[in-house]
């Protein structure tokens, strides 16, 4: 029992999270992908036997949703809470398990956030002087007028606001050259590498000062060294990733943090790989080891926007085509890291001819012959051409398409090795049970990306899922059912 404890006390922590979402805008694909994404590096490091804390959750304060909640006419606290529920649902639908979901309206949160403030102000490193400027309400960014793209946030293209207002300061441009000897030391801060390359240039351009605060309307958490100010939302929003553990005081933090990997959109990097390391190194804090920017989707070669009519809902196609085949597909088109487009032409051609044809042939027909003739057991030649140690290493360095482009590869090989040894003819029970062992092997390492399908298969071998190194351990001589139809033809 003493050496149980010990053990798991001595297993390696993997801390994963999510940006928070803004929760007036439903859950669209851009935020379904992060929050896969996440689940499919926790499910990896679960199956390596590593203690996971999954985060993620809702950034619920800024005038972005003050003036939506005013528009619906309910008041702010209100109207966040009427729709944080959609999101869970929506997480759950796509089999995504967290451990934690963090909402910045909650108290906890709140007084760490406080905590935050307060120190860097300690430090010195806040201070009251005027801002003016162009402000995003879209993106919560503060702009110049040399960023604006003809007279536009240059992030979302929407029109800016102007205004004038007194504000506390954050002294960025103090931490510009310990930021950019960190990077150097760390040069997997921020993945992919041409999304540092990029940050180092603007870095090394200069950094401003940037105002922390907002005067002008309250939904936000008090500034704690003046009431008349709220906090500007970005410094609130990601402090969610250390509020998330119980602050910096508690046994949860001490375990997770640093984190293991911040997963963003590309559009989001500025705030963590600059702000957020520059507030971290204020306060004293560790940094985290990665953040990780994923691109854009586009559908069919456009910008997704409701003005368009393009959007295209995940929770519509999930129901349409089944939640692994959208899973699948987000994580098979595009790199990870590169923008990507969608069409629901390439979600059915996909579907169709890796799931139904490769990945579901092979299972339907193996079992099949397995329950008819049974196996026999022996050594497993055929896994040999699974290159494990490969996708074991995309797996690692965030190449999620490569991994799932790997585990296809080995699907290829089993279903010519069904093909040209004739099996339905032949009925060699030894190279069924090669088969049967092989495709347990596919089930396991599916399994982040397609957990719903990988347990159906796991059944029919009869194993549950757990670690991967059940690969190396042969299968287990059992009674072997077909398999139901995994995926049906669409169209
Ligand atoms: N609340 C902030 C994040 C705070 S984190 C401390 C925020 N929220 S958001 O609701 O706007 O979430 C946006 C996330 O979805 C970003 O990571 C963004 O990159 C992603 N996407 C939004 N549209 C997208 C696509 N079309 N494609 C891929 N991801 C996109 O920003």
């Amino acid at each position: 029992m003493e050496q149980n404890v010990k053990n798991k006390k001595d297993k390696e922590k993997f801390y994963v999270t999510t940006p928070i979402y803004y929760p007036n805008a439903k859950p669209h694909i851009g935020t379904t992908y992060t929050t896969v994404a996440a689940d499919i590096l926790a499910r990896w490091n679960k199956l390596l036997r590593k203690d996971v804390f999954f985060l993620t959750g809702t950034d619920e304060h800024g005038q972005k949703l003050a003036l939506a909640a005013e528009k619906s006419g309910m008041k702010p606290k209100d109207y966040v809470d009427s729709l944080v529920t959609e999101f869970k649902n929506a997480w759950k639908k796509f089999n995504i398990v967290f451990d934690g979901f963090i909402r910045t309206t909650d108290k906890s949160h709140e007084e760490c956030v406080k905590k935050v403030i307060k120190k860097l102000y300690e430090k010195g490193d806040l201070y009251e002087a005027k801002y003016k400027g162009p402000y995003c309400i879209h993106c919560e960014s503060y702009w110049t007028e040399k960023d604006l793209v003809e007279g536009k946030c240059p992030s979302c293209n929407r029109p800016v606001t102007e205004f004038e207002e007194d504000a506390y300061f954050f002294r960025l441009s103090k931490y510009q050259d310990a930021l950019l000897k960190f990077y150097d030391e760390n040069p997997f801060f921020v993945l992919p590498k041409t999304r540092m390359n990029e940050i180092k240039a603007r870095v090394k351009e200069g950094l401003k000062d940037v105002s922390f605060t907002r005067k002008k309307f309250k939904w936000g958490v008090e500034f704690p060294i003046d009431s008349s100010y709220v906090l500007w939302v970005w410094p609130d929003a990601l402090t969610n990733y250390v509020s998330a553990l119980g602050c910096f005081e508690s046994n949860k933090f001490k375990k997770y943090w640093p984190a293991d990997v911040h997963l963003i959109g590309k559009d989001i990097l500025w705030f963590h790989a600059v702000i957020w390391p520059a507030m971290l190194m204020s306060i004293g804090v560790d940094l985290p080891k990665t953040i990780f920017a994923h691109g854009w989707w586009t559908v069919e070669g456009e910008k997704m926007s409701k003005s368009k009519g393009n959007v295209i809902d995940p929770l519509e196609i999930a129901e349409k085509y089944g939640v692994d085949s959208i899973r699948y597909f987000l994580f098979r088109e595009a790199p990870f890291g590169d923008d990507g487009d969608i069409s629901i032409k390439r979600i059915i051609e996909r579907h169709n001819t890796e799931l139904v044809n490769k990945l579901g042939n092979l299972v339907l027909r193996v079992t099949a012959l397995a329950e008819k003739y049974g196996i026999e057991q022996n050594e497993n030649k055929l896994i040999e051409k699974l290159k494990f140690d490969e996708i074991k290493e995309k797996f690692d360095n965030y190449e999620l398409d490569k991994a799932l482009a790997l585990i296809f590869d080995f699907i290829d090989t089993c279903n010519l090795y069904v093909q040209e040894n004739e099996l339905w003819k032949t009925r060699d029970k030894k190279k069924l049970y090669e088969l049967c062992d092989s495709i347990k092997a596919i089930a396991i390492l599916l399994w982040p990306f397609m957990p719903e399908t990988s347990e159906k298969i796991a059944r029919v071998l009869g194993f549950e899922i757990k670690s991967i190194d059940q690969i190396q351990k042969p299968l287990k001589l059992n009674k072997i059912k077909k398999s139901e139809i995994l995926f049906r033809k669409i169209g």
